[in-house]
């Protein structure tokens, strides 16, 4: 199990004994060893990570110095990556959906590559960003994955060409194509299948005289929470696989993965604070529940959880402190027997959790901290 090892566990312990929890520990041997992972998978690509997964600035700057490039999507995610020196060569946006001061800033600081997926984006992309080169975002199915992605963005096959027909119309540059298989992607032959269709929107432009040469597969890669998934090899090879055969010229090949990268590398410290029995059923509360971190368990996510306690695990309610029934993290959680003030490490939770949280109802945020 990722972040369980005695090594780990003891410097976490010993962190959170001086700082309290909820607290986020982030070991950067893992989130090295994940971004290893990726090159020697992929190698050849482009590896974007995603920022919105975890845009902590200690995480920016060690993926920078192991030479990761990044993924952003608003002004806010570009702030910070210019207040860190990032340079802007190795930014891209993949949102389809961009706000126009954003885009109005990435262009005149040098950021040259952008996703669109409608006319007004086009229109916006000309008009702040002049002779970008552009993406088109396409639909593709979210097979096997816990946290789709499909319905809000991308469009069809045909649709694809005629927008980037228009977009070099436009004077923009079309280059390429980007898609999302949804993410915590358990099915590697979801990207196969994004692949084949992709490769229909690649004849399609070219029959309307648009070259493309980037292939951009997103994000998605899983991480182990409760069950195992495909290793990263193992999508790798399906990726390979596919581009080889739709694509027997070759593509440039990106890919932007964000959980992938540091989920696995999180152990969230939390204490429990309160006990009760409802209907019969033990509840436990923790000082982080779904709005100050775990926003993603109302989607599904399941968390491994280690406690300090042995025993037989029993069923309870998990939920977090604040005053809205909405906030309950687990209606099955499986523990031991715990009591209040016992410090329990939920783990793979390095990803979409602080990235999301608010301070709702006064409770703390878990402040970031790194163990080696
Ligand atoms: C455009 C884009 N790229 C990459 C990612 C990262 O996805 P994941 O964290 O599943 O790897 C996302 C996530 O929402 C995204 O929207």
């Amino acid at each position: 199990m990722p972040g369980s090892s005695p090594h780990l566990q003891g410097q976490t312990t010993h962190i959170v004994e001086k700082v309290g929890t909820p607290a986020l520990m982030m070991n950067k041997r893992t989130i090295r060893e994940k971004y290893q992972e990726f090159r020697d998978q992929f190698k050849g690509a482009r590896v974007y990570y995603a920022l919105k997964a975890n845009p902590h600035p200690g995480i920016v700057q060690l993926l920078q110095e192991l030479g990761c490039e990044f993924e952003i999507s608003s002004l806010g995610e570009l702030e910070s990556l210019l207040q860190l020196k990032v340079p802007t060569q190795g930014i891209i946006s993949g949102n389809p959906v961009k706000e126009r001061a954003f885009v109005e800033r990435a262009h005149v600081s040098g950021i040259d590559l952008f996703a669109f997926d409608s006319y007004a984006e086009i229109d916006k992309l000309a008009e702040c960003a002049p002779g970008s080169r552009v993406t088109v975002r396409l639909t593709v199915p979210n097979d096997g994955s816990e946290w789709p992605l499909s319905n809000k963005f991308g469009v069809e096959s045909e649709d694809a060409a005629d927008l980037l027909v228009r977009a070099s119309a436009r004077g923009l540059r079309p280059v390429g194509i980007t898609f999302h298989v949804g993410s915590q992607c358990t099915k590697a032959a979801t990207w196969a299948k994004a692949i084949d269709k992709s490769r229909i929107v690649w004849e399609l432009a070219a029959d309307r005289g648009i070259q493309l040469h980037l292939l951009n597969v997103g994000g998605g890669f899983p991480i182990e929470y409760l069950r195992p998934v495909p290793s990263t090899a193992e999508i790798a090879e399906v990726i390979h696989e596919s581009v080889a055969r739709a694509f027997p010229g070759g593509v440039d090949l990106a890919i932007a993965p964000g959980r992938a990268l540091v989920g696995e590398a999180g152990i969230l410290a939390a204490t429990v604070i309160a006990k009760a029995v409802r209907d019969s059923k033990p509840w436990i509360y923790l000082d982080v529940g779904v709005f100050n971190g775990l926003m993603e368990s109302v989607g599904g996510i399941k968390y491994r959880i280690l406690t300090p306690r042995d025993g037989p695990p029993i069923q309870c309610v998990l939920a977090g402190p604040s005053c809205d029934s909405f906030d309950v993290i687990s209606t099955e959680a499986e523990v031991p027997h715990l009591e209040v003030g016992d410090r329990i490490h939920i783990m793979s939770a390095g990803a979409y959790t602080t990235a999301y949280a608010s301070q709702f109802d006064g409770f703390h945020i878990p402040a970031i901290h790194y163990t080696e």
